[in-house]
């Protein structure tokens, strides 16, 4: 069997949702301390729900294909939902990751959090700090910027 689905080669090769939003309404970054992989996630907000959606990644294969599969997901979603996209929703929707990549999809689940913190901040709208445990921006881990 080979290592990567056949969706995850297609989302590799032709990644949905890639660039930047100028005028974004919130911005996720999250880096990866240890690999030094990084995604931003750029939401543009309309009726709290996501209209637009557009990423960078600067990491491997895996999670470029994350990425662009969890746009995907998330497009047209309220916010609310794409709160709820976790990294194995993106995993099963690639059709699996080998098990020493899984932690790229988490990169994404992360990127869409940061993100809706950042329009939660923004428009400082209270939230469960639970519902961002975990979620280490770039600041943090010193990988980014
Ligand atoms: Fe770093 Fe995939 S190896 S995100």
């Amino acid at each position: 069997m080979a290592l990567y689905s056949e969706k995850v080669m297609d989302h590799f090769r032709n990644p949905r949702n890639v660039g930047v939003i100028a005028d974004a309404d919130a911005v996720g970054e999250v880096g990866n301390a240890k690999c030094g992989d990084i995604m931003k996630m750029y939401l543009k907000i309309q009726d709290d729900k996501i209209a637009d959606v557009k990423f960078e990644t600067f990491g491997c294969g895996s999670a470029i294909a994350s990425s662009s599969m969890a746009t995907e997901l998330i497009k047209g979603q309220p916010l609310s939902q794409a709160l709820k996209l976790t990294n194995q929703a993106v995993t099963e929707a690639l059709d699996g990751l080998p098990a020493h990549k899984l932690h790229c999809s988490v990169l994404a689940e992360e990127a869409i959090k940061s993100a809706v913190k950042d329009y939660y901040d923004r428009h400082g709208i209270a939230y469960d700090p639970a519902l961002f445990a975990g979620v280490e921006d770039c600041a943090h881990c010193g990988e980014g910027a």
